[in-house]
């Protein structure tokens, strides 16, 4: 991994950018895939014959094998959206449409660190239906509380569970593998769903490998690709029950004047015209993921995750949010210093030139009802940040907690 395949970083040789949690920064060939495709063969896909059509369909569907390899799934499993929060959106209105004529009232289960946009969704499917929604503690070292999660799944007629791989505040990493395994094996039906956007960008997954997992979703811009693509991931077999949410042009095989059917997976799923530049885009960051030595980064992120912990943690006025125990989280470290504003904090900072978030990280439930306070300010790293990065941070928190002293 090189900084300067990074233009911003070449643009802005100052800047600190830890705000990756958020979205991250695209390398050189990742920008140049867009513009490529806008200045040689602009088309749309799967329907003109034409030379520049076939190109752009080729190079779609390429995108969507690689993207579907990285993640060990089959690429008719793959259905691009435009981001996580969408395709938890699809998800659930798919689900709508399988439980609508269903009886009873059945819960759905969440956890107390999910992300609004795998909280809302479900929210809405659960007025929709007049279900409950249940959301399962977390513990005091900010992990989930396992004997909780498995105490509702037995007492409660749960038929939806959602949990985030990696959380955007704490940055807990769930084993949703083993944790969904075990669910299984007390309720098999219960439809299993990860929220993959903080776990993709850096960990490897085996999604066909998974048995527990049924649905995956994550964004593209939090892995070095574009805005505005993303996947939704489901088990083949359970994506060839369901029916689509949307419908319009592209999604079907038959239309006649009262009916229609669908087209084969995954296009059932994708209607209307897709972001083609952005499904290219998303494949070169893939890509460019791929060429990096994976040991190499892990160690990197490692190393930077620990030392963050310990920079941190020796800032007696600052309060880290959190697992203690550096194995069991990511490198994104929420804190809050008391009587400093995280906006302050935020602002401050950035007159050094680091960018970091202040705010409830669309996570209000964990900031009310967990953490009990209103917002926190967020330090996230990636692959191209670096332990000088993190001094920095630390020596401007420090700086700013001694004029704030003053
Ligand atoms: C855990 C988690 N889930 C979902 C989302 C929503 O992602 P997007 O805004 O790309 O749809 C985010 C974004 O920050 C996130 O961190």
């Amino acid at each position: 991994m090189n900084k300067s395949d990074f233009p911003i970083f070449n643009n802005n040789p100052d800047l600190v950018y830890l705000d990756n949690s958020a979205t991250t920064q695209k390398p050189q060939v990742v920008i140049d895939s867009i513009v490529d495709f806008y200045q040689n063969y602009n088309s749309n896909v799967h329907r003109g014959i034409h030379k520049l059509a076939e190109t752009a369909t080729i190079e779609f569907e390429n995108a969507r094998g690689n993207i579907a390899q990285f993640v060990g799934a089959k690429p008719e499993e793959i259905i691009f959206t435009s981001g996580t929060t969408e395709s938890m959106n699809i998800l659930a209105q798919i689900l709508f449409e399988h439980f609508k004529d269903s009886k009873g009232k059945k819960t759905i289960l969440l956890s107390e660190m999910e992300h609004h946009s795998n909280t809302l969704p479900w929210m809405m499917l659960a007025g929709n239906l007049g279900w409950n929604i249940e959301y399962v503690k977390l513990t005091e070292e900010y992990e989930l509380n396992l004997e909780s999660l498995y105490d509702a799944i037995k007492k409660n007629d749960v038929s939806i569970l959602s949990l985030t791989h990696m959380s955007n505040v704490l940055g807990t990493i769930n084993n949703l593998d083993a944790i969904f395994s075990k669910v299984k094996s007390i309720s098999p039906d219960i439809f299993c769903i990860g929220d993959g956007a903080q776990y993709v960008p850096h960990h490897k997954i085996d999604l066909s490998n998974s048995k527990s997992i049924d649905f995956y979703a994550f964004s593209g811009h939090k892995m070095m690709g574009p805005t505005g693509i993303g996947v939704l991931y489901g088990k083949k077999n359970l994506l060839e029950k369901l029916n689509p949410s949307k419908v319009g042009g592209g999604m079907i095989s038959t239309v006649k004047r009262n009916s229609f059917t669908t087209a084969e997976l995954p296009e059932k799923f994708e209607a209307g015209t897709p972001n083609i530049a952005g499904a290219i885009g998303l494949s070169k960051a893939v890509d460019y993921l791929k060429r990096q030595d994976t040991l190499e980064i892990e160690k990197h992120m490692s190393e930077l995750t620990r030392f963050t912990l310990d920079e941190l943690r020796n800032i007696k006025e600052l309060t880290l949010y959190g697992p203690p125990v550096f194995e069991k989280r990511g490198p994104v470290f929420s804190f809050s210093i008391e009587g400093i504003h995280p906006h302050d904090i935020a602002q401050i900072l950035d007159q050094d030139n680091i960018a970091i978030r202040a705010g409830h990280h669309c996570c209000q439930i964990l900031h009310r009802e967990t953490l009990k306070i209103p917002a926190s300010a967020r330090a996230s790293l990636y692959i191209y940040n670096d332990i000088e990065n993190v001094k920095r941070l630390s020596n401007s928190i420090k700086k700013l907690i001694t004029q704030f002293k003053r």
